[in-house]
């Protein structure tokens, strides 16, 4: 399986004529079957995918409201007009990743939507009840790279506190093996030719007044410290691996 999921990869990233690209990866195998290319001239099939938790199991950090809505409303909305943007284009067949790397030559509604929608999916995924903590492994490479993993928190905390408006906070890696952190404004991603520095997404924190407004009001910080609570270390951890493997 993973030697399919390479070779469809490797075909995406190839049939572009780029090198040195940041991947665009999931960890979940039936994700990556539908939101990546089905390169055997079939239309991609970019799903809405089920959330793989109910609404209130990240209580008491994230409520069972917020959820709700964010992710029946928000990202439905975000999925629904990402998919009428696309629909009857040449860009229907085209893989997300596809997308994101020539967004800049794009209609503005797939970029918001189609990042909104991308990025919703990859912050779903990082979360679960209770949080899943990291490997030993995994805490020494972030140690390695930031300090201590609270110097980690500190610097992902500043980049969603940072985001003037509406964005992001990611934790990424760069093609040559870099672990970064970066904010993005509205629904960009580092994935997309646009943004400032360019990797993988490892780690997506939504810090849009609609993933905290209603239980922390104004107090974004204060939704930050929460999610520390939430992350699933073990996704991050596997989005880490693949990226590494795959920039080799
Ligand atoms: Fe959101």
């Amino acid at each position: 399986m993973i030697k399919t999921i390479l070779t469809i990869s490797a075909l995406a990233f190839f049939s572009l004529g780029v090198s040195a690209q940041p991947t665009n990866k999931f960890i979940n195998q039936e994700k990556l079957k539908t939101m990546e290319a089905n390169k055997n001239n079939t239309p991609v099939n970019h799903q809405f995918m089920p959330l793989p938790y109910a609404y209130d199991a990240l209580e008491p950090h994230i409520d069972k409201l917020t959820m709700e809505i964010h992710y029946s409303r928000h990202h439905r909305v975000y999925y629904d007009n990402f998919i009428k943007a696309i629909s009857g284009t040449p860009l229907e067949n085209m893989t997300i990743n596809e997308l994101f790397e020539k967004m800049s030559t794009l209609p503005a509604a797939v970029r918001n939507n189609g990042g909104g929608y991308y990025n919703h999916e990859l912050f779903w995924e990082n979360m679960a009840p209770g949080g899943v903590p990291m490997s030993e492994n995994f805490g020494k490479i972030l140690t390695s790279k930031f300090g201590s993993l609270e110097k980690l928190k500190e610097e992902f905390a500043a980049a969603g506190m940072t985001r003037f408006g509406s964005g992001w906070a990611w934790l990424n890696v760069d093609v040559n093996g870099n672990l970064f952190i970066s904010s993005t404004p509205n629904q960009d991603n580092p994935l997309m030719d646009i943004a400032e520095k360019r990797g993988t997404p490892l780690l997506a924190m939504d810090v849009w007044e609609h993933a905290y407004y209603l239980k922390y009001q104004n107090k974004r910080a204060d939704y930050i410290t929460a999610f520390w609570n939430v992350i699933n270390w073990k996704v991050v951890e596997e989005r880490y691996d693949e990226a590494i493997v795959k920039n080799k």
